[in-house]
């Protein structure tokens, strides 16, 4: 291995990942007195949750009456009840202090007559306990995340967050199953870091490019994820992958749910608003998983739309032009720009694309990781915590409602600022390296530095998002699933054989594409895998053999490990059923029909 020399430096908090909840971790952390770096990969206003549209979920009661309560209820209920409810209660209830903040912080809300923040309907949101849609979700037009996340970074180099910008985080050094840091690469001029810490915060998003088509920025790759499986840690509930109904046909980009929620529907080659047989209440605004369904049951059963009967319309062009233009702006252009699309006076052309992953690394509401030890499932793993979509806390469960993702980053970024304000001790002293564990680190590098074999990276990055696109679907069978994984451990396997090009380190793209498939694979084995052994239909997985949920065998999260090289181990941790506080009892499993 070539000579690597590696640049020392010492936190008492280091975030991996500069998105909505790295952040808000991070101004959070350093609210409570501490040195606090972040690291990440791209500059922080290009993180993913830039491109969040339709809004953050609270219950402002802005535009009528709303309770925490029955956000409780929704997000239980949209979780498909494999939701921690303690977590969901720690969510929703604190969700409005959570915005407010935000607002006094300067996001530009969008504002109802009387200067309120304007709040619009989302799928699953619902008033009293399911009886009809609600406006719960706070918008800043169809650009809520961008407003967030500018205003989060401004608010971070206000309180002297020291930004590694342009750094890819490589792995995780652990000592005795605690963390003690992270090494990384700066990516344009070749350096290696190594970042010691007493707690390290892994902020590093979802993998939605393990699959072909998604929502998803190229970025999403899960590096702290696939950090946490090469650490001897387990992921939770992988198989549990969502698809946002409204991705535009063929180039796969959002058109927020905010679009139904002003009143948007969808159709198929009858004309036929068909959301109104599945969910006859809440009808266009059901839950993601659900209305994904129904499209792809629509387009099966020979009623798409278009040439190849493979699509569905969605319709905005009945709404006034005005509100499109005030409250629906971004999607407009969009739709324009991809699909060649006037929404004043033609649908667009929509299809269920990969959107969110539920699964990830298990946490408690505090954002501590947690892991399966000595027979307690809830064992926290000193000095690292996880928040956002790399974390499992677990409020989403089986099925994330739209718009509890960006309260979700506010509100669990807020909760690890101030867990880090408990637990990490300012006077004590930041714990050393191992030099075995960062050479092990360094040699990974090194190897794909100098893959010399026959496969380039994009050749099996695409076998990859295929099978996962073909196998891992909207509906599964144990027959896809088991094609899905013979693929996919071949094609991992098949990395023995990778070839990288440049061997230089300087904006060396080849090199960290390479890295970010290494951390795909492992993801993409460990989801198919995890759908492969859940036998039962919840949420967002929905087994056409299992097409019954099953909570006698399957209210329980999976928890799945994979180390490079070994095949997947999977246990189970329970699914809290009970909540933080007194103030509300535990919601009962029930059939979910809306
Ligand atoms: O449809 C959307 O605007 C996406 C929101 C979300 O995923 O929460």
């Amino acid at each position: 291995m070539a000579a690597y020399e590696l640049i020392d430096h010492e936190y008492d908090v280091v975030v991996v990942g500069a998105g909505g909840s790295g952040l808000r971790a991070a101004l959070g952390a350093a609210q409570q007195g501490l040195k606090v770096a972040c690291v990440t990969k791209v500059f922080p206003t290009r993180s993913h949750t830039v491109a969040a549209q339709g809004g953050i979920s609270a219950s402002l009661g802005n535009m009528g009456e709303d309770s925490w309560q029955w956000h409780m209820y929704d997000t239980v209920k949209g979780s498909d009840w494999l939701g921690d409810q303690d977590s969901i209660e720690y969510l929703v209830r604190n969700a409005p202090k959570a915005v407010y903040e935000l607002e006094h912080w300067g996001v530009p809300f969008s504002r109802t007559e009387e200067g309120k923040i304007y709040q619009r309907a989302f799928g699953g949101m619902t008033r009293n306990f399911g009886e009809g849609p609600v406006q719960r979700t706070c918008a800043a037009a169809d650009r809520t995340g961008h407003a967030i996340l500018h205003t989060l970074y401004g608010q971070s180099v206000r309180r002297e967050v020291k930004f590694f910008i342009e750094y890819f985080a490589l792995d995780l050094i652990m000592q005795d199953g605690a963390c003690t840091g992270v090494t990384a690469l700066q990516l344009d001029n070749g350096q290696l870091h190594q970042f010691r810490a007493k707690m390290v915060v892994l902020a590093t998003g979802g993998y939605g490019r393990a699959y072909f088509s998604a929502t998803s920025a190229h970025t999403c790759t899960g590096d702290g994820n696939a950090m946490v499986l090469r650490a001897g840690l387990p992921l939770q509930d992988m198989e549990f992958v969502q698809f946002h109904p409204t991705g535009i046909y063929g180039a796969g980009c959002l058109i927020t749910e905010g679009a139904r929620g002003e009143g948007g529907y969808l159709t198929n080659s009858e004309g036929e608003r068909f959301m109104e047989r599945y969910a006859p209440t809440v009808k266009d605004l059901a839950p993601r998983d659900m209305v994904s369904r129904s499209m792809t049951i629509e387009i099966r059963e020979g009623r798409g739309v278009g040439p190849n009967k493979d699509h569905i319309f969605l319709h905005l062009d009945h709404l006034d032009p005005k509100i499109l233009h005030q409250r629906l702006p971004g999607i407009s252009e969009s739709a324009k720009i991809f699909a060649g699309v006037d929404v004043t006076k033609a649908p667009i052309p929509v299809l269920p694309t990969v959107h969110y992953n539920m699964g990830g690394i298990p946490t408690n509401y505090h954002g501590e990781v947690l892991t399966l030890r000595d027979g307690n499932p809830d064992s926290v793993v000193p000095g690292l915590m996880a928040v956002g979509e790399a974390a499992c806390v677990s409020v989403h469960g089986a099925n994330r409602l739209g718009s509890n993702s960006l309260t979700d980053l506010v509100v669990f970024g807020r909760a690890v600022g101030l867990r880090c304000g408990e637990v990490v001790d300012k006077a004590s002293a930041v714990p050393s390296a191992s030099k075995a564990q960062t050479d092990a680190h360094l040699a990974r590098l090194d190897r794909f530095r100098n893959a010399d074999g026959s496969t380039p990276t994009a050749e099996l990055r695409l076998a990859m998002q295929k099978a996962m696109q073909a196998d891992a679907a909207v509906f599964r069978t144990g027959d896809t699933l088991q094609q899905g994984t013979d693929k996919l451990r071949a094609i991992d396997a098949a990395g023995a054989d990778i070839k990288t090009s440049d061997r230089g380190l300087i904006w060396n793209t080849d090199l960290m594409e390479t890295l970010e498939y290494d951390n795909l694979i492992a993801q993409a084995v460990v989801t198919i895998e995890s759908a492969l052994n859940r036998t039962e239909s919840r949420g967002a997985h929905a087994r056409e053999d299992y097409p019954d949920r099953d909570d006698a065998n399957w209210m329980k999260h999976t928890l799945a490990w994979k180390r490079p090289g070994e095949q997947v181990q999977i246990d189970y941790r329970p699914v809290h059923n009970y909540t933080m506080s007194d103030d509300i009892a535990y919601i009962e499993p029930k059939a979910r029909v809306y």
